[in-house]
């Protein structure tokens, strides 16, 4: 982690059982304020809403809490459920890319969350706690 790249990692809780993992990614975050995520979860906690639960927490960090700009995200076009939640959430379409998958090209479909839509469904029951004390060590002021 240094203040142009940084990855921060976040273990998801369920009445205390870690479920899956959300991470909060900025590359060069000070002069663009854009920030990337990932998340994970058991195959037993997945498709009862704890997907978009976990990337509206760490969009609230990263738009109320980091005073980002924009959100990306990106998946496998057929990963209906992540595709899913960049789509509840209010990212829009934001053009494709490619990968591979065990040894196969296959597409990724890319979204882009804007400041202006995420103020659109903003949550006022998510709690940001200790954030003063992270943003040095993420270069910002
Ligand atoms: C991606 C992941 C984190 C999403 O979390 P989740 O808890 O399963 O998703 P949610 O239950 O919050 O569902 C979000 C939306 O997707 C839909 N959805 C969930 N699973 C789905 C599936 N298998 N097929 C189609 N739609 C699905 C839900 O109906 C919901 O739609 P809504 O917004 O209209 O209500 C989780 O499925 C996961 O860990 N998958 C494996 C790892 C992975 O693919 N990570 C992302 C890599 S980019």
């Amino acid at each position: 982690m240094s203040e142009s790249f940084w990855r921060l990692y976040f273990v998801v809780l369920v009445d205390g059982e870690p479920v899956g993992m959300q991470d909060l990614v900025g590359a060069d975050f000070t002069r663009f304020g854009v920030v990337s995520s990932f998340s994970w979860l058991v195959p037993g906690r997945r498709g009862d809403g704890i997907g978009k639960e976990m990337r509206s927490a760490v969009l609230h960090l990263a738009l109320a809490g980091l005073d980002a700009r924009e959100a990306e995200s990106d998946a496998f076009a057929d990963n209906h459920a992540s595709n899913k939640v960049s789509r509840t959430l209010g990212y829009e379409p934001n053009g494709t890319t490619w990968d591979t998958l065990r040894g196969e090209l296959a597409p990724i479909q890319r979204w882009r969350l804007t400041r202006d839509a995420w103020e659109q469904g903003r949550r006022d029951d998510i709690e940001l706690v200790g954030v003063e004390e992270c943003r040095p060590a993420l270069g910002l002021g």
